[in-house]
């Protein structure tokens, strides 16, 4: 069987991510017998350069044929004055492809403690599945500027329809079903008119699942609790800009934005994987970007679009075991606590070494 990914390194450290990613999954086919075939692309920052573009029809179209997409990370200071920039590539794809969920766990793992969250505080553990709607709200809306009382009045807009609040909130009670039956949904429902709208919504959708508690908070509220007690929260479902903020908290708590892996979800057949970090210009091709976010995405990746779910769990022990083992790159090493600091390729022929002995027998 060949599995067929549509890959998009991307700029910056984006390259090097998509690299060991890739080299991961070698592995896991060598080992369970399968066979990984990649088609790269060009988009964002490397496609403005080349076609003057950052998302062309052709990178699109190939996109909209593919089942899994894997994105490493796009956008960069070079493109900041362009007139298009690269990251109009990412909400291209979101858009035109029907990307309205992004999907990303927080978890807290004991023996990678980077966290800056006191011990009293992580000892009750995190383990959180953040739903971000992806395809409206502020991001979306319309944008500019207007003459108002002869001033000029700058505006961005929150925009959604009901069917977009509703799907989205109706597969985050699909996921807390599955999980510890808890959803958090995040609004601003004192001031706006869309959050109170989102949370008339969830409370109606609630009705079909009387198996999943539903508690409602607003963002500034959430945003604390996520420092003072992320142990609380199970699922967190939210609109677009809420939660692009709550999930680089979320990744803070966890200790490293380097850690944390989303997949965007618009059917079973059309899923894009992507670390949550971007391009990271800073540190770009110097073989020191931590890969495991990207790992750890095609571990979701093996698991929701290739049904591999075996082969997915081999991904994240081998993970595991090796920040167990006190392996880190950069972002997480701790001199102090005895981490062995490996760079990129160090750390991914360190788990793809896991991979290789690990004890199960080749799977069909
Ligand atoms: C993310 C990123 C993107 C977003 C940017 C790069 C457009 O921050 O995926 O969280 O804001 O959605
Ligand atoms: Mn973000």
């Amino acid at each position: 069987m060949i599995y067929e990914v549509t890959v998009i390194p991307g700029d910056g450290v984006g390259k090097e991510i998509v690299n060991s990613a890739k080299k991961v999954l070698n592995a896991i086919g060598k080992k369970t017998n399968k066979e990984f075939s990649y088609k790269d692309i060009c988009v964002g920052g490397e496609s403005i350069d080349k076609y003057n573009e950052p998302l062309t029809k052709e990178a699109l179209d190939i996109c909209k044929k593919s089942k899994a997409i894997l994105l490493g990370a796009i956008g960069g200071p070079k493109w900041d004055n362009c007139e298009k920039r690269p990251e109009l590539a990412i909400l291209g794809l979101r858009k035109e492809l029907g990307l309205f969920a992004n999907i990303r766990p927080a978890i807290f793992r004991p023996y990678a403690p980077s966290s800056p969250l006191s011990s009293r505080i992580l000892e009750k553990g995190i383990d959180i599945l953040m739903v971000r709607e992806l395809t409206a709200g502020i991001y979306f809306g319309k944008r500019g500027e207007k003459k108002e009382d002869n001033k000029i009045v700058h505006y961005d807009t929150e925009q959604i329809t009901d069917f977009e609040i509703e799907r989205t909130i109706r597969l985050g009670f699909e996921l807390a079903r599955k999980r510890r039956k808890v959803l958090c949904s995040v609004d601003k429902a004192n001031v706006m008119h869309t959050s109170r709208r989102w949370r008339h919504i969830a409370n109606e959708v609630s009705k079909e699942f009387s198996d999943v508690k539903l508690n409602h908070l607003y963002v500034d509220n959430c945003a604390m609790q996520l420092v003072l007690d992320p142990s609380q929260f199970d699922v967190v479902v939210t609109s677009n800009l809420f939660g692009d903020i709550l999930s680089d908290i979320m990744a803070a708590t966890v200790g490293s934005i380097g850690l944390m892996p989303s997949y965007s979800y618009a059917n079973k057949n059309q899923i894009l994987y992507e670390p949550i970090h971007g391009s990271a210009p800073d540190i770009a091709g110097k073989n020191i970007v931590n890969p495991i976010a990207t790992i750890l995405s095609c571990a979701m990746m093996l698991e929701h679009s290739f049904n591999c779910k075996e082969e997915s769990k081999m991904i994240e022990d081998a993970v595991n075991k090796v920040l167990m083992d006190g392996y880190r790159t950069l972002d997480i090493y701790d001199e102090s606590k005895g981490h062995k600091l490996l760079n990129t390729s160090q750390m991914t022929d360190c788990i793809i070494n896991e991979i290789n002995n690990s004890k199960e027998n080749k799977i069909k």
